[in-house]
Order: C-alpha cells, then structure tokens, then sequence
C-alpha cells in the first residue's frame, strides 16, 4: 500500500510539473496582431483590434496615435485630441474628458468655456458615466446626438453656502443626472440666472462635466474655486466591432472577428458586437489562436491535497488516489477512505475490551462471515448481470474471431464508477432514447466516453451486444473507436474513445455553436463519412449496414475530423445474403421510404440517410421542421423538388453559398438527390457516393454567373423559419417508438 501511495505522489508531482512547463510555454501569448505591432504606448497596452497603423488595427476606427513627445508617451484615439487611460478587451475603453465652466464677478461674466466631445464609432456607457453639474446659480445642459437628438440637463440652486453638504448631489450646490444609452456626442452648455450675483464671492464659476460614477465626490470648497484648467475626468466608452449583430457578421466568415475558442455576444447599444473567450480559456479572443486554454490546476489549485489535478481543454478535473471515495475538489467532496477509521480509544473502550474480548471474537466471526456472504451475493449478482448481459455469448463470439484488433477490454464496474465520479451529473455529455452518455476519466489519465443504457430495458441488451460486435471489428479512422465494455452490471456500459467537439447536429442547427462551418469542412465532413460507409459496407468482411446515419450521429473531434458513431442499431449482413428481413429501425426524416414499406434491408438504406445529411449540409436546414407547409415538411421532398423546378438556389445556405462555390454546390446537390431516388436499383452505392465527393474536392471552383444568383434573397422567407441562424427557435430532440416499429422523429420545437 505505501509502495502505491508513493508511486502515486511521484505520478501527481509529475503532472504537476508537467503543468507548469505548460503554463510557461503559453505564457508569452501575444495580444497584438504580429510582432511587429506596438503593444504599449506610455502606461496604455494596446490590445488587438486597437492599434498604432498598418494592420496593426482591425480598422481606422481603432487606430491609436501614440504621441512620444510626452513622458511617459500618452495614447490618443485616431487621430482625435482625445486621450486614452485604459483599453480593454471586454469591450470598454477609458477616455479623458473635459467639463465646461461659466464664471462672473461683480462687474459680470468674466470667462467660459463650452467643451465638447465627438466619437466616431464608440458609445459613452450609460451606466458607468454620470453628469454632474456645481455651483449655486447654475442651469447646465448635456446634448447631442444618439440616433436622434438628445438633452437632459439639471438644475443646482443655493442661498447661503452652509446649507450645502459635502458628498450630496441633490441639487443644493450640487447636481446629477444619468445620459441616455447609446450617446456617440455630447457638449455641456451652463446658464445662470442671476450671473451669480447674489452668491459672489462664495460661488464665483458653475462647472459641468460627464465623468465615471465614483470618480468625482462633491466637497463644498469645490463651489468658492475649482482648479478647473488642468482637470479632466475618466469616462467610460463601450467599443464594439462592426456595425452588425453575432448572427449577420458570422455568415461573412472572412471579416467575422471572433477567432477560435471564444463566442460573439451582441453589443447592448444594438451596433457591432464583441468577443469573448471561452469559459476555461483566457487571451485575445480576436486573434487566431489568442484564446488559450487556462490551466487551473496551476492558477486555482482546485484540487484537495490528496487528489492529482489534471488540466483539460476549458476546464479541469480532480482524480482522487485509489480506493479514495469523493469528486476530489477543495469545494466539493474531496477525497476521503470510505471507513475511515477515527475511533479514539478511551478509558471506557478499554475496560470494554478488557471484559468482552471473547464476546468480540465471537461478534467479529459472525460480521465476518455476514460480510463473506455479502461479497458472494454481490459476485453472484456481477456473474448473472454478467450472463444477462451476453458476456457469455460476447466471448464466444470474441473468440471466433481473431485477429481484427486488440482485444475489446473488459472493465470493471468499480473502473468505471470511478472514471465517471458515480456517474455524476456535472460529467454528462448527452441524453437520448438510448441512454446517457457520461464523460470519463480512467486511472491511466485517458478521457473516455461511457454510454449507460435505459434501466430496464431488456431489448437494450441486444442492441449493446450487436453495438460491441459491431464495433469490434471496424477500425477506421472516420468510425468512433471501441475501447471496451464493462457487463457486470444490470445494463452493459459502453466505453468509447472522447471525441472533443460534439456532434454536426450542434455544429449545423444549434445557436450557440461556436463557428459556422465553412463549405470546405462541410464536404470535407461528407466525404470523411461517405468514406467510412463505403468501408462499412464492403471492406469489412462482413458489411455492415449502420441503420441511423444521422447528423446526431455524426461526431467531429478537435481539427472537425468526422467520426461515425451510434451503432446500436447496426446489422451485419451475412456476405450470402444482398437483403435482409428486420424490424423498420431508423430515424423519421432519414428513413428509407421503401425498406419503412417492404422491411427489407440493404445498404442502399443508408445511401438514402446519407442523401439526407448531404441535403441538410447544403441547406442548413432541419431534416423534418412543421413551421414548412405540408408539403415541404420533409427535406428530402422538398429539396427534391426544387431540384426539379430548377429553383435550387432558394434553399441552398445563405451561409456557404458564393459566386464561387454554386457549381461545385449544384454538384453535391445533384449527388443528393441521386441518393433519396425512391427506386434503390437507382441510387448510387456508397463506394460511389464517397468517390464522387473526393472528386468534387479536388475540382476547381469556376466562378458562376452572378445573373444566375439573383433572385435569391427574396425567397428566402419559406426557408428561413426552418433553418438556425435567423431567429432563436431553438430545437428539441424527441424520443418515439412506435409499437412495433422503432422509429424516432427528431422534430423542431413542435409547441
Ligand atoms: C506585421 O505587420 C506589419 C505592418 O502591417 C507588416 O509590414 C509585417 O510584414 C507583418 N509581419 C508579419 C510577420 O506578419
Ligand atoms: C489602421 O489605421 C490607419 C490609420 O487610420 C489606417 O490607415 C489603416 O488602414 C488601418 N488599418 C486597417 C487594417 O484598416
Ligand atoms: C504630440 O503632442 C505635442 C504637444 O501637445 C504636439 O505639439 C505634437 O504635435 C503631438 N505630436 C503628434 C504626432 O501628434
Ligand atoms: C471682473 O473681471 C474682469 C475680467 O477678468 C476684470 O477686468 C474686472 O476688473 C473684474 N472686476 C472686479 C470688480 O473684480
Ligand atoms: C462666454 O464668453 C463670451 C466672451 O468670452 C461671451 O460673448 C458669451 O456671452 C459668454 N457666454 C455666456 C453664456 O456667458
Ligand atoms: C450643442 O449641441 C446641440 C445639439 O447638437 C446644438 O444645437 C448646440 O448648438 C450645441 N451648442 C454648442 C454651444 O455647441
Ligand atoms: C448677466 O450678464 C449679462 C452679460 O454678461 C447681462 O446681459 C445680463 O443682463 C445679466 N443679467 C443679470 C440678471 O444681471
Ligand atoms: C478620478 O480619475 C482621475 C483620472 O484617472 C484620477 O487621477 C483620480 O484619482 C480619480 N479620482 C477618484 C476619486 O477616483
Ligand atoms: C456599461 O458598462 C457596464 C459595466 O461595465 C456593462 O455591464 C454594460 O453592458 C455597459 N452598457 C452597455 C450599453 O454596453
Ligand atoms: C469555492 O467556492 C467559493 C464560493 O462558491 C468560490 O468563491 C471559490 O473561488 C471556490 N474555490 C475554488 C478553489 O474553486
Ligand atoms: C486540447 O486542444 C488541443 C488543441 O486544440 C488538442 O491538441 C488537444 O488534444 C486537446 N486536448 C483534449 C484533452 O481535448
Ligand atoms: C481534503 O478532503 C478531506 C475530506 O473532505 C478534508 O478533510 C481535508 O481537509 C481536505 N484537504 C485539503 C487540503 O483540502
């Protein structure tokens, strides 16, 4: 046990270093756009999008004149006289602002001054700046413009100076008031009634001026003279990128400034947006590559003492040390023996020993063998869940065939509770009529994916079963990989190697996917697929038909690689028979019309989902969706008969289509609508298919006539409601089964 502690420790000290070699590499991040670029002016750091010529700022608007004839230097906006404090990259800026005063004697006015403030492009933020005007015969204006004209102004009246109070600004020496949202200009106009006659020589000058909320507390000597000349105060503006909103600016992929790992959230003053990093990523999230994942494990310590921290991709995990119970964080459970043992031995305990050691014997036999009973109740249990599960039948099947790949493992239930925290709720990737799938982490630090089936369901055991033989014997770069599978427990556990970036269902329909995705990945994706079917259904010894090709089925690891997953409902088609007779199984939209008619089964089933997936790329939008009319509910008719009324450009995505690509579009288009024919002798194999898109790869893009792409906007509005990037419908996913067919119909929000 102390030799494993021990090994443990040195295993944790190693990871720990590891961590913080990790976190002095990616320490030197740049913020600025290359090297070249000035990253500081006087005390100012200069952030892209901001700054200092060439393209060093993402455009005028965010230039910065760096003036060196000051010590230190001093930063300007443009190319204006407007000073900056403090740039930062949550979307504000920190100016220096002037303030207007109007002052008399007993002869009259003696000096004024009107001061004004024009921005181009950036807001003064509503919320952080105040307006506040002093004096006691004072009538002083804010106006300008924010989309239309604005003024509010406030009034400050006093008699005698000692009714006035340090610290309040209710009107009495002293006056406040908030600026409307969205002000680009403002000037500050002062106006007296009496020319401070009956206050001279209290209150000689009134003064106005916009600045930060905490930044200017009233002090009563501020009314007899204020050092008004070399005072300027800090006001806050909001900059935003573009003019436009997230969902605009992201189908123009190429100016769309959110760069990997960060989101785009829409500006409050309804004009450009800002980017923002990741939860769990830190650095410039306008520059590619600048968002970088944070290492907690070295910034937070997160982890309880005994337990090894491991730093992931946006966050991180607690890994307790064997036989250690708890999710291992200082917040949570941490990590603690299951019996710990804290018994103090006391004077009474003692005596108790002394007298009953032979009644303790005789107890401690009975616990023991209670105990015994117990574990060989509880390996019966493992051994029937075990045999219920088919792990008889699995290694007989193992054995018969040999040499496909390394041996699927065998885990243990204990392996698996562990890797998955007690199947934790924090650790769920995703729900659905099959069952969970949980994210784990095995003892050797390997992230795994483990899918747990519906309690209950006898039929689940079959299709799990059929899923590992399947799985077994495939080894494609482009088909989800198998590790193993754990039988001991009443539903078998599936465990399945992590694929980091979710399904092309999210990445397709899903608002808050993080980048739309390019044409190229989009074929590049279809043919990744279409590849991986093609071997499915005739490299493999035995083909293989998957059944539910599907976007949800569809996973894409970390450089958008796709990875076929979701066997459950696979067939292995015996090479002596072209068809089989099986129970309909598929999803509703995907569907084969004519195997959902005869139940017969051949591999041209799956052509005919793929033709559906084509469609949905090139569309962008959903498989079934009840906002169409009736008769376009389904994409594949719909899309069909488009295609026969050459209309095809009404439905193609806004997001991808260009004057460049619509060929090689109406190709795969084409392709599509050769897959969903009705007729199967009339589809294309997948070998086929997967040949085809690699050809379509490789062709040169012809630029189309733009005459031919007129007339598309104006169509758009039958499609729009149905696919994702027009207005925040958001999807559901619906489990159904029919009673003798298992069919399940992914719908959009049906409410
Ligand atoms: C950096 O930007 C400057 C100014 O735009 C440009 O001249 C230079 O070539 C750039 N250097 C690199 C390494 O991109
Ligand atoms: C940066 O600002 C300068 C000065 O306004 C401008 O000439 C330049 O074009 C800007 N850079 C970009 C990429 O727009
Ligand atoms: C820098 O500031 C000085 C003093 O205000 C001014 O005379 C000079 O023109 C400025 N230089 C630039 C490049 O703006
Ligand atoms: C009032 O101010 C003006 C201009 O500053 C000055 O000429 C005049 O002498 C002042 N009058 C008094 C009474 O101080
Ligand atoms: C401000 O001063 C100018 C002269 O310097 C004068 O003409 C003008 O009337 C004054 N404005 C106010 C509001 O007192
Ligand atoms: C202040 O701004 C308002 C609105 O833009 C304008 O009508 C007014 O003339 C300006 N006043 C001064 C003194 O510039
Ligand atoms: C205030 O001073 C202005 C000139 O500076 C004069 O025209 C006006 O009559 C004065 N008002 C009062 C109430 O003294
Ligand atoms: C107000 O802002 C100025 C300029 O940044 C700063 O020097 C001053 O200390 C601030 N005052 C307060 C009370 O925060
Ligand atoms: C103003 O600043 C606050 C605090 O920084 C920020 O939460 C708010 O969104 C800003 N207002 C606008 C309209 O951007
Ligand atoms: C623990 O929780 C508190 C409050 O929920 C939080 O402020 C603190 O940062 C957390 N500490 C760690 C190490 O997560
Ligand atoms: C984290 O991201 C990097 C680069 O994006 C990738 O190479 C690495 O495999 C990812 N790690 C995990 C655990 O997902
Ligand atoms: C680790 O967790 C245990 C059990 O929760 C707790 O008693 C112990 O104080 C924790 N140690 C640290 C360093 O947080």
């Amino acid at each position: 046990m102390g030799l494993i502690r021990s090994v443990v420790l040195i295993v944790q000290q190693v990871i720990l270093l590891n961590a913080i070699s990790a976190v002095k590499a990616t320490a030197a991040v740049a913020y600025q756009a290359n090297s070249s670029c000035q990253s500081r002016c006087g005390e100012v750091s200069i952030p892209y999008p901001f700054g200092t010529g060439g393209d060093c700022n993402v455009s005028k608007h965010f230039f910065i004149t760096c003036n060196t004839s000051f010590t230190p230097s001093k930063a300007f906006l443009t190319t204006s006289s407007i000073e900056i404090l403090d740039i930062s990259l949550n979307g504000q800026l920190r100016i220096l602002a002037d303030g207007s005063y109007d002052c008399y004697n007993n002869s009259g006015a003696t000096r004024n001054f009107t001061y004004w403030l024009q921005l181009g492009k950036f807001f003064i933020n509503n919320t952080r700046n105040k307006f506040t005007a002093i004096g006691c015969d004072t009538y002083a204006r804010v106006e300008g413009f924010s989309g239309q004209r604005y003024a509010t102004g406030c009034l400050s009246l006093c008699n005698n100076i000692n009714d006035v109070s340090n610290g309040s600004c209710s009107g009495i020496g002293c006056c406040q008031t908030s600026i409307p949202k969205g002000v680009k200009s403002y000037n500050i106009t002062i106006e007296s009634y009496e020319n401070h006659t009956d206050v001279l020589p209290e209150n000689p000058c009134s003064y106005a001026f916009v600045a930060e909320n905490d930044n200017y507390t009233f002090s009563t000597s501020d009314l007899r003279g204020f050092d008004f000349k070399d005072k300027l105060f800090p006001v806050t503006l909001d900059w935003t990128i573009g003019k436009t909103s997230c969902k605009e600016a992201k189908m123009d992929t190429k100016s769309f400034a959110c760069k990997k790992n960060s989101k785009c959230i829409d500006s409050e003053h309804n004009s450009g947006y800002i980017c923002k990093c990741f939860e769990g990523y830190e650095g410039n999230p306008y520059l590619p590559n600048g968002c970088q994942d944070i290492n907690e494990c070295v910034t937070m310590s997160p982890c309880n003492g005994t337990a090894t921290c491991i730093n992931l991709n946006g966050t991180y995990d607690c890994l307790c040390p064997p036989d250690y119970k708890g999710d291992g964080k200082k917040n949570g459970t941490g990590c603690s023996l299951p019996n710990k043992d804290q018994s103090k031995r006391s004077l009474l305990i003692d005596v108790a020993l002394g007298i009953g050691v032979g009644f303790l014997g005789i107890l401690l036999g009975i616990v023991l063998l209670c105990w015994m009973l117990k574990q060989r109740q509880i390996s019966k249990l493992k051994r029937v869940n075990f045999q219920q599960n088919g792990g008889i039948l699995l290694r007989e099947q193992l054995s018969k065939r040999q040499g496909y790949r390394e041996e699927v493992k065998l885990f243990t239930v204990e392996e698996l509770e562990k890797a998955t925290n007690n199947y934790h709720e924090s650790r769920i990737l995703g729900q659905g009529g099959q069952g969970t799938v949980y994210k784990g982490i095995l003892a050797d630090n390997r992230i795994v994916a483990i899918k747990k089936s519906i309690i209950g369901d006898p039929s689940q055991v079959e299709r799990f079963i059929n899923e590992i033989m399947v799985l077994y014997q495939i080894n494609h770069r482009n088909v989800v990989k198998l590790l193993g599978c754990c039988l001991e427990t009443q539903v078998p556990l599936l465990v399945y190697e992590y694929i980091t970036n979710g399904t092309l269902f999210h990445h397709l329909h899903d608002d808050d996917a993080a980048l739309d995705l390019l044409w190229e990945t989009r074929l590049r994706i279809a043919t990744e697929t279409a590849e991986a079917l093609s071997y499915l259904h005739s490299a493999v010894s035995i083909p293989i038909i998957h059944r539910d090709i599907k976007l949800a089925n569809i996973l894409l690891d970390n450089n958008y690689n796709a990875k076929v997953s979701d066997f459950g409902a696979s067939r292995l088609i015996p090479s002596d028979e072209a068809q089989i007779t099986t129970i309909v199984q598929g999803t509703f939209g995907y569907l084969d019309p004519e195997y959902m008619h005869t139940s017969l089964l051949t591999e041209k089933s799956d052509v005919y989902s793929f033709g559906v997936v084509l469609m949905e790329l090139l569309t962008g939008q959903k498989v079934v969706c009840f906002k169409r009319p009736e008769e376009k509910r389904v994409l594949a008719m719909y899309f069909v008969s488009l295609m026969k009324e050459d209309n095809l450009l009404d439905i193609l995505d806004p997001r991808v289509l260009t004057d460049k690509n619509v060929e090689q579009l109406k190709e795969v288009a084409a392709l599509a609508s050769r897959c969903v024919r009705m007729k199967r002798e009339e589809r294309p194999t997948m070998k086929e298919v997967a040949h085809e898109l690699a050809g379509l790869q490789a062709m040169p893009k012809h630029p189309w006539s733009k005459s031919k792409l007129q007339g598309e906007e104006s169509e758009y509005l039958l499609g729009d409601m149905c696919s994702t990037y027009t207005d925040g419908a958001t999807s559901s996913s619906m489990g159904y089964d029919s009673i003798n067919n298992k069919i399940t119909f992914e719908l959009e929000g049906a409410r």
